[in-house]
């Protein structure tokens, strides 16, 4: 009868087992459901743990950046917020994802990001090139392709664009950013946050950009890598903060902050650049990540007692994301025991990131698709575009009696330098993961260029630096045979990007002591220079006739290098940065401030004036520009004006022009920059073709200015427009 009483109960509790309704779906796991209350509910179910995890930052992979050796970490923790990824394979990163997803008790996704700066696999030229395109448009293109390698090797979040103003070619990494001016590095920026994140985080092949480094990196003293930076307010709002504003204005999702410190206060605990601006005054939404263990360095920067107060600090600033660090990770929970920092601070946080998540659909969909290698790299599109953007972005700075494009009576060509042959130079800082064997080479390019029609004579003449004079005699051999030699030129790829400060930016004297060898056989002289940084020609420039700059141009760049010197293509790049004359010349920008006595202060034993300024580069055909007209002389802050010129190409070849349109205030209450850069517009104008530019100039956003707050300041006054080699007054009125 007991076994029967056992047996009976046994069977009615699984009866109403069964018939007990199923656990609802987590409304966070709901996909219907809207982002916010989403983060709302799986905030709510997170323990302080789980929560500091998300802000935590690791590696997967080996990685390859000598600056940040780490251990090869198989270890790693799936409640991380999120991982850099120094892999390919989606298939490995998938198993990982399928950790935090499966093993973890919330199932929160890794975000992964990596620094894919200039391409995945294929690289197209870096950014400082991509900056003297002018053509935002094809940016965004390259960006987007670029993007959907990168989607597709596991990684959805890059840490890019670098839109650092950079004044000071000594520094590195002057060559990860579009420039010394701050509309234009404002512009490519931009368009290169519309390229990576597109119309919709979550649809496939898009991810989220990451806005760096914020801010006044470009600024550090002597060039020095991660060195103190002295700016004014004025200046920071004025210079520096102008790029990130314009690319968070355009939707970035995230930001980085640098390793610099400001005046004072590192940006990685500056609060009033952090929260202050970013968050609050320009209305920010995403997550700002420290830049690699930034939060630890805080104690060699003399700003933090030990990791401890480091952290302390960093997020009360408005730091979200540790990276690599471990800070966050081991001192919040205590930090806030006792209570140092809050429980709202944190969550703001770990709400920020979880926003992005959700946003990247990573909760709804958090496995990459698996397609073959084959169809995920170098697709011929992909490179169509990067070889586009490598021809746009080089910049024919000389050329001397048309010496360029190679005349069709000359037979006979010497190919010198030590460029011809090496492809991993041509690369360029951050390689992605691209790998040489698919970047084309110099001479292979000229090869198919001008195979059957000239001859090449080869002589590696020099390496890029040392003593080693060896090679000079077959050069010169070569040079002899020929009617014309090409010098290949320039910096190894190791010169520039991260860590790279150099205290001269000219070329190493073996370089420069090869063209002065060559010059004396007497042929017509034509330099193509592959750096990363603007070079000091005052060496060089005289002996040769033609210069063309064609930066680190990527995997298929070398074939616009050859199809520029054959004449196939119109060079069509103007600089984005300044050629100082000499290394002591910088800082020397365009866009400099008027001085007290323009006729004096000139330095008294170099020319005051740089080699090649912001803006200069040549095309093989003419351009004419008519005279200015204006919709009117006079208008009101709140009116606005049309500016029209009309640009003929009045040569002999197609061409694509871009037309600069710039503005000065000269009698502002603060003195105003001698002239700032309002608008730009890269259009194509064929042979005979008259095409007319405008610029609708809006008083309120193109002559507007901030003050040392950052808030914007109209005055009204005699301003003057600029386009070509024309100025035309207005008046702005009450
Ligand atoms: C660089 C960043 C980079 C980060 C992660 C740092 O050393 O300054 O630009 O995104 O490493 O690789």
């Amino acid at each position: 009868m007991k076994t029967f009483y056992y047996l009976f109960i046994t069977a009615a509790a699984i009866i109403l087992v069964s018939f007990k309704k199923p656990d609802p779906l987590p409304l966070y796991k709901n996909k219907s459901a809207p982002i916010e209350s989403r983060v709302n509910d799986l905030l709510k179910r997170m323990t302080l743990a789980e929560k500091v995890m998300q802000l935590s930052q690791y590696t997967l992979g080996l990685n390859d950046n000598e600056n940040n050796i780490n251990d090869l970490s198989k270890n790693f923790d799936p409640h991380a917020g999120s991982l850099i990824y120094f892999g390919s394979d989606p298939v490995f990163r998938n198993a990982v994802q399928k950790k935090a997803i499966e093993e973890t008790r919330l199932g929160i996704p890794i975000l992964f990001g990596f620094d894919v700066i200039h391409g995945c696999k294929t690289l197209y030229p870096i950014p400082l090139a991509v900056g003297c395109s002018w053509n935002t448009a094809l940016n965004s293109e390259v960006c987007s392709n670029s993007a959907k390698e990168t989607y597709l090797s596991g990684i959805n979040w890059t840490f890019s664009p670098m839109v650092d103003v950079a004044r000071d070619p000594r520094w590195g990494r002057v060559a990860e950013g579009y420039g010394e001016d701050p509309y234009t590095g404002g512009q490519f920026g931009a368009s290169a946050v519309r390229g990576y994140q597109g119309q919709s985080l979550s649809a496939p092949n898009n991810i989220a950009a990451c806005l760096k480094h914020y801010v006044a990196y470009g600024l550090v003293e002597g060039g020095r890598d991660y060195s103190f930076t002295d700016v004014s307010q004025q200046v920071l709002h004025d210079t520096y903060l102008v790029t990130f504003k314009a690319a968070v204005k355009a939707g970035a999702s995230t930001v980085m902050s640098s390793f610099n410190d400001i005046s004072g206060t590192p940006a990685t605990i500056n609060k009033y650049l952090l929260t202050d601006v970013l968050k609050t005054q320009w209305g920010f939404k995403g997550f700002v990540v420290a830049d690699w263990q930034a939060i630890a360095q805080l104690t060699n920067q003399g700003v933090a007692k030990d990791p401890e107060q480091a952290g302390e600090r960093a997020l009360n600033a408005g730091l979200d994301m540790d990276m690599l660090s471990d800070i966050y990770h081991k001192y919040l929970p205590d930090l806030l025991k006792q209570k140092k920092i809050t429980m709202a601070t944190v969550n703001e946080a770990v709400k920020r990131v979880l926003t992005l998540k959700f946003k990247l659909g990573l909760f709804d969909n958090p496995y990459t698709p698996i397609v073959d290698e084959s169809q995920r790299y170098l697709q011929p599109a992909t490179k169509k575009a990067a070889n586009q953007m490598a021809a746009e972005s080089m910049v024919l700075l000389k050329n001397k009696d048309n010496v360029l494009p190679i005349s069709s009576s000359i037979k006979s060509v010497a190919i010198i330098g030590p460029m011809v042959k090496d492809s991993t130079d041509l690369m360029g800082s951050w390689t992605g993961r691209a790998k040489a064997k698919d970047v084309e080479s110099i001479n292979s390019a000229l090869q198919s260029e001008f195979a059957g029609r000239v001859q090449l004579n080869y002589a590696h003449g020099c390496d890029f630096d040392g003593k080693d004079d060896s090679g000079f005699d077959e050069a010169l051999n070569a040079a002899k045979n020929s009617d014309e030699v090409v010098l290949f030129l320039g910096e190894k790829n190791s010169w520039s990007g991260e860590n790279t400060s150099r205290s001269t930016i000219a070329l190493p004297e073996i370089q420069e002591c090869l063209v002065a060898a060559i010059k004396k056989i007497g042929k017509p002289i034509i330099i193509v220079l592959n750096n990363g940084r603007p070079l000091a020609l005052k060496n060089i420039e005289p002996d040769a006739d033609a210069i063309l700059e064609a930066w680190q141009p990527g995997t298929v760049g070398a074939t616009a290098i050859t199809g520029i010197l054959s004449g196939r293509i119109n060079p069509s790049g103007k600089l984005d940065i300044t050629f100082p004359l000499t290394t002591g010349q910088i800082p020397v920008y365009y866009d400099m401030h008027p001085r007290s006595r323009p006729y004096s202060g000139n330095y008294q034993d170099i020319p005051t004036e740089p080699l090649y300024w912001f803006g200069h580069g040549l095309s093989y055909t003419t351009y004419n520009y008519g005279d200015v007209k204006l919709s009117s002389i006079k208008i009101k802050k709140t009116g606005h004006l049309v500016a029209k010129v009309e640009v003929n190409n009045a040569g002999k070849m197609d061409g694509k022009e871009a037309v600069l349109w710039y503005i000065s205030h000269p009698e502002a209450t603060i003195s105003r920059p001698r002239k700032e850069l309002k608008f730009f517009e890269k259009k194509l104008i064929k042979q005979g073709e008259k095409i007319v530019y405008t610029f609708d100039l809006d008083p309120e956003r193109d002559l507007s200015y901030p003050d040392a707050n950052g808030k914007q300041v109209l005055e009204s006054g005699d301003y003057y427009l600029m386009v070509g080699s024309q100025k035309v007054k207005f008046e702005v009125t009450d």
